[in-house]
């Protein structure tokens, strides 16, 4: 008796023998291959598409000859002739099994592909988003067994895509009918699955084969930006990227002025979140806009989010986050209608799902980063921290994770800085002083010249020299330190003491000339003592929480430093630890992960098992509180001196010496001693 043909699929390497005549389709669902298909076998969504190869496979024990698959048919025909099908491809639902085969399933014909994250990053999203498209045909209605058409398509669903049972909401319903005759009874539903729900959603119903896709939004709900990434969720491409400041500014800088607003102002909560809610339903019209994609085909969104903003996005008064002991509404992730945020732009049945928090001021974003960075699957210990207006910090390895907020303030981020601005052209984001000659050069967003090359005036002429953005601040500080022209303290010297007139009085303190372009009418950039002062006090936040949770660990040391955040992305890792915002490691120990919150909430918008994870995760995750924590006040204090105190930076000194300059003339700063000279005379 001849054998059944054998099927092997790449690139899975999953093989069987099934009868001929089978559709490669069947085959690959009966052996549980990843073959994609909207149209259930019908011919028509393409996405079932294979390549089959021909010849000797040792490495398979299989010899595929010509006639291994069916002829070319019709469908696939028409198919070609209408859309075009690459060389070599077949239609899975269509090309059957007639002898030894060795068939290849590409990329785009996986329904969980994996999609690349960046080019330099080894982490890939698995595609298998919670809403999917299904075609069907439904029976057409019959007077003699009166049904439903609700029903129909509920049991067309059921039998042919094995979908138990579905919810349909009234604006659903009320459309259903038109769009059932107006396919022939032959529609394509979009449906959402919950992974903690067995029922699935109808979200939208299209006549016929929908072939325009389906999209999602991850949102990253900050305190000073509201960034979102719209996806493609049948391929997890990004297809714009856009943000938009957080009106919520204008009762407050920072979370605990917005928190005293709500507390002060009665109904001054549901004002911030009406005027979140309305930045956000803006910019998902902005970003669907800049995309061209129809805002109705925008069915998920995905929310991240600090845990004051997470109140105030969901309307819940924030005033229990104000005080100890920082209880939240719900620390579990939110899975609700998008409609019930105010989003109206979009689909008016699209979800939203919101990330579990992890506790107290420790949120959804930091819950985000971790989806992102899986401290609790390194090997060594990791310091993760999101640096922004608050600043997240993860610290962990397979043993345990720790985490905890700090409220660093806006300094970062170039606010309460004498020439600060936020990163846009014109924005001095690179500076080096020479050590000797204790002259800066520079370089400004917009252009890729240092202020000393040939052409940087050309360059800036139209952009200008406007400010200096948070990495510029952090690099100038630490520039400062290095050139000796700034000490320990963060005291900046004179003229005087320094050596070059660059250190210019300012009051009773000296400040840093980078650029001065007053002779035409032009801003007159500078650091002064209190911009350090003010990134002393942000830095020493931010490392007084990695302290705490080393001390919670037991660790003195942590093998890798990760910067997060879209901020994070672009500090200098040696200026940072010249700075002691960050513990002492090896440089090369030190990375950037980008906007790891936002790549997670990506990450959960894709994937639906990641959600399932990171409400794992989180309830691993131990907080640490830092607002009560008695050493957080003596690790910040320990912290103010530039890197540090008490704490070595042996690494550091490998690489950049810091010069023992002290400008503390008498114990108290050549502040202090120019007043009691003063007061002598
Ligand atoms: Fe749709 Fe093959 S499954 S074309």
């Amino acid at each position: 008796m001849t054998q059944e043909p054998l099927v092997v699929f790449t690139p899975s390497g999953k093989r069987g023998r099934f009868p001929k005549g089978t559709p490669v389709l069947t085959a690959a669902r009966q052996l549980g291959v990843d073959l994609d298909s909207v149209c259930g076998g019908r011919g028509i969504c393409s996405k079932c598409q294979v390549t089959p190869s021909y010849g000797e496979f040792s490495k398979h024990g299989v010899i595929v000859r010509e006639d291994a698959l069916s002829e070319w048919n019709k469908v696939e025909e028409r198919y070609d002739q209408k859309r075009g099908l690459k060389p070599g491809r077949r239609l899975g639902c269509q090309a059957q099994i007639m002898g030894d085969a060795v068939i290849d399933v590409p990329p785009e014909s996986q329904v969980h592909r994996q999609v690349v994250r960046k080019a330099a990053a080894t982490r890939v999203i698995e595609m298998d988003p919670a809403t999917r498209l299904y075609m069907v045909d439904v029976a057409e209605p019959d007077m003699h067994e009166p049904s439903g058409d609700l029903q129909r398509l509920e049991r067309a669903l059921r039998t042919q895509w094995d979908v138990p049972a579905i919810r349909c909401d009234q604006t659903m319903l009320a459309k259903l009918q038109k769009v059932l005759r107006k396919g022939g009874f032959r529609v394509t539903v979009a449906l959402h699955k919950s992974h903690a729900d067995e029922v699935a959603r109808l979200v939208e119903v299209w006549p016929g084969l929908h072939e325009s896709g389906l999209y999602g939004l991850a949102i990253d709900v900050g305190s000073t930006t509201v960034a979102a990434h719209l996806a493609d969720l049948d391929t997890g491409e990004v297809k714009a990227s856009s943000g938009i400041m957080n009106p919520q500014i204008r009762f407050g800088e920072d979370l605990m002025s917005r928190v005293s607003y709500a507390m002060m102002n009665p109904g001054g909560e549901a004002e911030m979140t009406a005027a979140v809610r309305d930045a956000i339903d803006t910019l998902a019209g902005e970003i669907a806009k800049e995309a061209g994609i129809d805002p109705q085909l925008i069915v998920e969104t995905v929310f991240v989010c600090n845990p004051v903003m997470h109140h105030l996005l969901l309307g819940i008064d924030p005033v229990e986050l104000g005080q100890a002991p920082f209880a939240l509404a719900t620390s579990e992730s939110i899975s609700m209608p998008a409609r019930e945020l105010d989003l109206h732009t979009i689909n008016p049945r699209a979800r939203a799902y919101i990330l579990p928090c992890i506790a107290g001021h420790v949120g959804a974003d930091a819950a985000a980063v971790a989806l992102s960075e899986e401290p609790g699957k390194s090997e060594d210990l990791v310091l993760i921290v999101d640096v922004g207006t608050n600043a997240e910090i993860i610290l962990g390895d397979r043993d345990r994770v720790l985490a905890c907020s700090s409220p660093t303030g806006p300094a970062f981020e170039g606010a309460q800085i004498s020439s600060g601005q936020r990163a846009a052209p014109g924005a001095i984001d690179a500076i080096r002083i020479d050590p000797e000659t204790k002259e800066p050069r520079f370089r400004v967003i917009g252009s890729d010249k240092w202020s000393d090359e040939v052409g940087f005036a050309e360059e800036t002429a139209a952009i200008g020299i406007t400010g200096i953005c948070g990495s510029g601040i952090i690099e100038a500080v630490a520039e400062l330190r290095m050139a000796g022209l700034m000490d320990e303290s963060g005291l900046i010297g004179s003229a005087e003491a320094t050596g070059t007139s660059r250190c210019v009085a300012e009051g009773r303190t000296n400040a840093y000339l980078i650029h001065d372009a007053t002779a035409e009418g032009g801003p007159r950039i500078m650091v002064t003592q209190g911009d350090v002062r003010a990134i002393q006090l942000a830095k020493s936040a931010l490392y007084a929480g990695a302290r705490l949770l080393m001390d919670e660990r037991g660790v003195d040391r942590v093998d890798r430093v990760v910067l997060a955040g879209a901020f994070g992305a672009h500090i200098s890792p040696k200026h940072a630890m010249v700075l002691g915002m960050i513990p002492d490691a090896p440089l090369d120990k030190v990375t950037s992960a980008g906007n790891a919150a936002g790549t997670g909430a990506r990450i959960a918008l894709c994937n639906v098992a990641a959600r399932v994870e990171i409400e794992r995760v989180v309830r691993e995750i131990t907080k640490v509180e830092t607002a009560i924590a008695p050493r957080f006040q003596d690790h910040f204090v320990a912290a103010n001196a530039i890197p540090h105190k008490t704490d070595p930076f042996p690494e550091l000194a490998r690489i950049a010496p810091l010069p023992p300059v002290a400008f503390n003339v008498g114990g108290e700063g050549e502040e202090g001693s120019r007043r009691r000279r003063r007061r002598k005379a």
